[in-house]
């Protein structure tokens, strides 16, 4: 029996999730793998606002980075703490350690995945981030294996959960975009300061990563249109219903002979459409390419359970690549080009 040791960095939603979705599959990953999994180490700003979680979970919590970084029986740093500074500085400085990293951290995989996926494999170490996209929907793995032999021509995709839940319930029980966000705050869903979900932000960074791994572009933020869904009103969405379309915050990017469009705006899809039954905190991706066609994936797109059961996903294929001496497994290749654009209007 193998033993793999994890130190997860914050104990925010995602890391509570994980823990409790470890507790519950050890046993299960133990028989069909053969490795013991176990987070030794939690990384916290306050030990003391954290002692209840301690005793519950029987965790070892410590405030300082470097009991990580110097502690060589960690194998796997599992970043969940959010935001492009402190986060960007411990992945680098764990992966420098030869600690291999999983992430659920768009913004900064957006912006520094390439940065990031390159000191990895200078160290030859894996960095995965499966839940940063699409939380619980198998995507990315997907568009990196499964279509290996085929060919992605675009992709459109409902990828933020709370806009997505909000257009539902307006569009359902006919209240306005006020009353939506006040039901997806309290849902959980929405954050007390929601711009980066109505606003596009949230999806801008989920596109920019399916763009690099399905088409093989990096795009910078500006190279991406983007308008959120503050404007929306009931009525635009009553209207839109009685012609027989919904309104969708849609992620879309197309590659044509070899230059990318890309935008994140609400949009008029039809009702037939699959994407018009993506409802509430769901998520779809909705695939196109030259040898499957049109192929879609569906799932929730937020929430504790499945956006750990990715991050668990991602520290188990690294334990079992690591087991049988494969290569560092990364999601994208450092040295992506540049996309060339498409402008339109
Ligand atoms: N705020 C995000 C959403 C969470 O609503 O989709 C998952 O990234």
């Amino acid at each position: 029996e193998k033993e793999v040791n994890i130190a997860v960095l914050g104990l925010g939603v995602v890391a509570s999730g994980l823990i409790e979705n470890l507790a519950m599959a050890k046993d299960k990953t133990r028989q069909q793998t053969g490795m013991r999994l176990s987070i030794t180490k939690v990384m916290v700003r306050s030990k003391e606002k954290r002692r209840a979680q301690a005793e519950k979970y029987q965790l070892a919590f410590t405030t300082e980075m470097n009991e990580i970084l110097e502690d060589p029986t960690i194998d796997i740093v599992v970043e969940l703490i959010g935001g492009t500074s402190d986060a960007k500085r411990w992945i680098t400085q764990a992966l420098q350690q030869k600690k291999h990293v999983v992430t659920a951290n768009k913004d900064l995989i957006a912006q520094f995945g390439n940065e990031l996926t390159a000191i990895a494999k200078d160290n030859d170490v894996s960095l995965l981030y499966e839940a940063s996209v699409a939380g619980g929907i198998p995507i990315l793995q997907n568009l990196n294996t499964n279509f290996i032999a085929d060919e992605i021509t675009g992709i459109q995709g409902i990828l933020n959960g709370t806009s997505n839940f909000m257009l539902t319930q307006m569009a359902e029980k006919e209240i306005s975009y006020d009353e939506a966000l006040e039901t997806a705050q309290a849902a959980g869903f929405a954050e007390s300061d929601p711009t980066n979900d109505v606003d596009g932000w949230d999806a801008v960074y989920k596109l920019m990563i399916l763009v690099r791994l399905a088409l093989g572009k990096n795009l910078s933020l500006n190279d991406i249109e983007m308008q959120g869904i503050r404007e929306i009103t009931q009525s635009d969405i009553t209207y839109a219903q009685n012609f027989g379309y919904q309104i969708k915050l849609l992620a879309q990017a197309e590659k044509k002979a070899e230059k990318i469009h890309a935008s994140v705006t609400p949009v008029l899809i039809s009702q037939e459409h699959p994407i018009a039954l993506v409802k509430n905190e769901m998520n779809g991706v909705f695939v196109e390419s030259k040898f499957i066609g049109s192929s879609m994936f569906y799932g929730p797109g937020a929430g504790a359970s499945p956006t750990a059961a990715s991050v668990l996903t991602d520290i188990l294929r690294i334990a079992q690549s690591k087991e049988s001496n494969d290569p560092a497994l990364q999601m994208c290749s450092s040295d992506l080009p540049q996309g060339e654009l498409i402008r339109k209007g």
